[in-house]
């Protein structure tokens, strides 16, 4: 059958390649809507757990999983030689970056020699790894082209940025648009039909630097404007007496021209933190520095300094000796209701707190029961009326929904709360003390 027909018939298998946060979602999408699908991971531990149905990322249904890899419509395997059986693959492979905060692509580079070792006619290969401009058709391109096929007409390749929010429960993989770029028309077309089988909305981009720049487009909106709303709560705090939150809040009853963005002890995760990098590195190549896009990491990245101000502030306050403090993190995701602390500004404070020889900290997260900082493993602690009591300084670091901020407020001897967590609570919160209410 040709491409087209398999497209549009939706009798295609698929492959996704990177089974992690932004794959495996997809990997059981394509699945529970019967299409064969294979995973394929370097992670032999990730592949076992999805052969066994055994889940690992929050978002994915654990029943859906459960019945996709029982039904064999979904294995994984920790290999590339199924790729000539599959006719869609998707690439799904972390871009880090460096030491040097340089971007990071050996792992799409990696994913692109193995999908060559087996590329044919008639593949459709679609990049979802966010990455800077130029990546599919200057770096993934060149590898795929040392099989002596033709792009465009042999096979097609696309850049389609995945979008997924991880704890999202509104917007999921299926209801949530896509933008796919191909280097030629007919890639475009190919990937659009592939992805349009189980995604509500395609839209299609003149070619794959415009998805790639689009979906930077969108990461770096949120780090400047979330960059913008920490200096204003910086700012609220050194003037005194106007509370940052209260400022969005009024901002926010304009019904046009505002989006609401909050404070917080910095930003974290796979993206927003690293994208700006992805494109500062890219621009510096053209002789264009990103001084705005720049601006904006820094204010973010100089947040978890900030909270550990504001920490030995509140020490400076009492007759506790700093260094044998007991400190108290509550949430170590780098946001609310997941259990990703890539990048977490939490742990970017415990590591700022260690440097200092603070060691007396202890934390908890519902969504994640050990972590380790400077190499030391913590393990995550029963969050008791006990342990707010014995404790000098709770931190709130991640506003997790299943905390209950009043008995928090109610036993703790000093809070420092860097998302307004606990502004619903009632009663006295003398002891309390808000990240950029005025206060402080
Ligand atoms: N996590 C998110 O919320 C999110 C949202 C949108 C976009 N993205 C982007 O999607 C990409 C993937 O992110 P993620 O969060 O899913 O990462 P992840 O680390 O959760 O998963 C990536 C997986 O790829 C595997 N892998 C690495 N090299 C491989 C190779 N050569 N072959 C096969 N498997 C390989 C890893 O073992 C891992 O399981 C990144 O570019 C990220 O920026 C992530």
């Amino acid at each position: 059958m040709k491409l087209q027909e398999k497209l549009r018939s939706g009798r295609f298998s698929v492959g996704v390649v990177g089974l992690g946060y932004v794959g495996l979602p997809l990997a059981v999408e394509y699945a529970k809507a019967g299409f064969p699908t294979v995973g394929i991971d370097v992670d032999t531990e990730k592949v076992k757990a999805v052969n066994l149905g055994r889940n690992y990322i929050d978002d994915v249904d654990d029943d859906d999983l459960r019945a996709v890899t029982s039904s064999r419509t979904l294995r994984a395997e920790a290999h590339y030689r199924s790729i000539p059986d599959l006719d869609v693959v998707f690439i799904c492979v972390p871009t880090p970056f460096t030491e040097y905060k340089d971007p990071d692509i050996r792992y799409i580079l990696d994913a692109a020699r193995g999908i060559a070792s087996g590329l044919r006619k008639g593949h459709v290969i679609i990049l979802k790894s966010t990455t800077f401009p130029n990546t599919t058709e200057g770096y993934v391109l060149p590898i795929l082209q040392e099989r002596g096929l033709t792009v465009g007409r042999d096979y097609h390749l696309a850049f389609s940025p995945e979008r997924i929010d991880p704890g999202n429960k509104l917007f999921t993989t299926r209801n949530t648009p896509v933008v796919v770029g191909g280097v030629t028309p007919t890639c475009t077309r190919m990937a659009a039909l592939a992805s349009g089988r189980v995604i509500e909305k395609v839209v299609t981009v003149s070619n794959p630097k415009v998805a790639e720049m689009e979906k930077l487009l969108e990461n770096i909106f949120r780090s400047v404007n979330i960059a913008l709303v920490n200096e204003m709560a910086l700012l609220c705090d050194r003037m005194g007496g106007i509370d940052v939150w209260e400022v969005v809040e009024a901002a926010k009853t304009k019904p046009f021209g505002f989006m609401p963005f909050y404070p917080g002890p910095g930003i974290g995760g796979h993206c927003i933190l690293i994208d700006p990098y992805y494109l500062s590195w890219a621009a510096r190549k053209h002789d264009f520095q990103t001084n705005f896009i720049t601006l904006a990491a820094e204010t973010n990245e100089n947040m978890p300094f900030y909270v550990k101000n504001m920490i030995y502030r509140v020490f400076s306050m009492t007759e506790v000796p700093l260094r044998n403090a007991r400190i108290l993190m509550l949430g170590v995701a780098f946001k609310r209701d997941v259990d990703d602390t890539r990048h977490s500004p939490a742990l970017r404070v415990m590591e700022l707190l260690l440097e200092d020889g603070i060691r007396n900290i202890r934390y908890n997260d519902p969504h994640v029961p050990q972590i380790t900082v400077n190499g030391r493993t913590f393990r995550s602690s029963r969050l008791t009326p006990k342990l707010l009591s014995h404790t000098d300084c709770v931190v709130i670091t991640t506003d997790h929904s299943s905390y209950d901020y009043g008995m928090i407020v109610r036993h703790a001897h000093r809070i420092i709360d860097t998302r307004n967590a606990t502004r619903n609570v009632r009663g006295s919160k003398r002891h309390v003390h808000v990240l950029g209410s005025g206060k402080f």
